[in-house]
């Protein structure tokens, strides 16, 4: 059944909202968003609902997480339709606050570092971090302030962003935050395509190419069982066969993002540009040491 979602803009309106569950002891799922939903963020909702009585989303692009070169102006804003498919999937509240509510006197990246900010160590120099310089001292500094104005149980992120969602773990155990983190599955096109606010920006030529990044992590588990190299060479013939990818990393890590390992479970992570587009993805990958040739 669909009910719209009750919207709160303020943190005053966010907190009268969410005290009538807080002392009825209802446990309070969250799904940050920056909004352009899409099926992929109604999974996370629908994942929340399992874990929690009620659920809160909230809607805020935030600037900090942007490089003053990034998209942040041409970021989608799509209120109206986020709300609709917020109520087609049970969400109670929604938190849709200004840049001044997140970040008193307005947002710069000047004045934000004159502040108080997370800085989420060695872990966010390598991939994203370091073609993103910044952006995840942005993600954790909002998701820390999202934290605490809603006070969830449980708070759900989705394993696309999977260098996110470990950096946020790792927040939540360094910093002894009282929230439970559940990782949820990528939600794909009918191509492979994982599913992302930025596919939107694609023309219909990139949009086909798109599906190359789906097909290149499917080779290099086809090879894994051969080693990493093996792997590694299997899915960079797949991405060398689509000209308009431009390659921003290709990476075979064990689970926690360090070397992979020769054998056993790893994951593999792809970053690539189509135009001005970028778009990641990543799976699990089982790698195995390639059997001995006799001689
Ligand atoms: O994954 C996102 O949409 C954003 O990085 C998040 C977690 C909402 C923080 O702005």
């Amino acid at each position: 059944m669909t009910t719209s979602p009750t919207l709160a803009n303020t943190r005053e309106e966010l907190s009268a909202l969410l005290a009538p569950a807080r002392r009825d002891g209802k446990r309070i799922g969250f799904v940050p968003t920056m909004g352009a939903l899409h099926e992929g963020h109604a999974s996370l909702m629908r994942e929340a609902a399992q874990h929690a009585d009620m659920v809160v989303v909230s809607i805020f692009v935030n600037p900090m997480q942007f490089a003053p070169t990034e998209d942040l102006d041409r970021y989608p804003r799509t209120l109206s339709e986020d709300l609709e498919l917020c109520g087609a999937n049970g969400v109670a509240v929604v938190f849709a606050p200004a840049v001044e509510v997140m970040y008193a006197g307005g947002f710069s990246h000047d004045s934000v570092r004159d502040g108080v900010t997370v800085h989420p160590g060695r872990l966010a120099t390598i991939l994203d971090g370091e073609s993103r310089p910044g952006h995840f001292d942005g993600v954790l500094t909002v998701v820390a302030k999202l934290f605490g104005l809603v006070q969830p149980d449980v708070a759900v992120f989705g394993q696309k962003d999977y260098q996110q969602l470990a950096l946020i773990r790792a927040m939540v155990r360094d910093l002894c935050l009282p929230v439970e983190i559940v990782g949820a599955e990528t939600m794909r096109e009918a191509d492979g395509l994982a599913m992302s606010s930025r596919n939107r920006y694609l023309d219909p030529a990139q949009r086909t190419a798109a599906a190359v990044l789906n097909r290149a992590l499917h080779a290099a588990r086809e090879r894994a069982s051969y080693g990493v190299p093996s792997a590694r060479w299997a899915a960079m013939n797949v991405l060398k066969s689509e000209p308009l990818i431009e390659l921003d990393y290709l990476a075979l890590t064990s689970v926690d993002l360090g070397e992979a390992p020769t054998s056993g479970e790893g994951r593999i992570l792809v970053a690539a540009r189509l135009g001005s587009t970028r778009l990641i993805d990543n799976m699990p990958i089982h790698f195995s040491t390639p059997p001995e040739r006799s001689s």
